[in-house]
């Protein structure tokens, strides 16, 4: 794997497709154990999740549902405080076992706000599965019951995240290389 350019960032090679696999296969064991015998929805978290969704959901061997969220909180590189809902929820949430999926948990702001309109719509039982966390970089204190990867509080892009509109489409997930600083004497 090789340095990439997106924009006006470079981003080099940081999980490997083999270790992302190994991942979503262990959470979709683990998935199929504790929900045997129910038929949880799947709540596929857009635009970042499809990838982790898409594979996931190949692994998953109970019966279940699958819906899709559209939301944004991200400019650029930075997390911001404002969610914008792009596609709202709709009633099929009520009384089911809901189960979301999500590429990434930064700061916990994007999951708090779609935990709250899962609670406010009446789900019966919500968990939340996440590919990858920051763990340095959450604020909130919600429970996350399944994690695939912890990483260091840096920007990534790749299986289905981006930056600014590109880089969603690479099997592998690179990390932003930050300019060296010079030393100065
Ligand atoms: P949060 O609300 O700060 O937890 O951010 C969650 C959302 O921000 C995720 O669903 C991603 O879409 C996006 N995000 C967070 N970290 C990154 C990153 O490192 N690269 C690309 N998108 C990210
Ligand atoms: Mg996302």
């Amino acid at each position: 794997m090789n340095t990439i350019q997106i924009h006006d960032k470079q981003f080099e090679p940081f999980i490997s497709y083999a270790t992302i696999d190994e991942t979503i296969t262990r959470i979709a064991d683990q998935l199929n154990t504790d929900f045997k015998g129910k038929t949880p929805l799947f709540l596929v978290i857009l635009n970042g999740s499809f990838m982790f969704a898409a594979d996931l959901l190949k692994k998953v061997n109970i019966p279940c549902e699958i819906s899709f969220v559209k939301l944004s909180s991200y400019t650029g590189t930075q997390s911001t405080t404002q969610v914008r809902e792009l596609i709202g929820f709709n009633e099929e949430v009520k009384g089911r076992s809901v189960i979301i999926l999500e590429d990434i948990i930064d700061t916990g702001i994007t999951m708090e706000k779609i935990l709250e309109r899962l609670n406010d719509m009446g789900s019966a039982e919500v968990k939340v599965a996440t590919l990858l966390f920051k763990p340095s970089a959450f604020q909130k204190e919600f429970t996350i019951d399944y994690i695939g990867i912890q990483i260091p509080n840096d920007f990534i892009v790749g299986f289905g995240l981006d930056y600014n509109g590109l880089g969603r489409n690479t099997k592998d997930i690179y990390k932003i290389v930050e300019p060296k600083l010079k030393k100065s004497c």
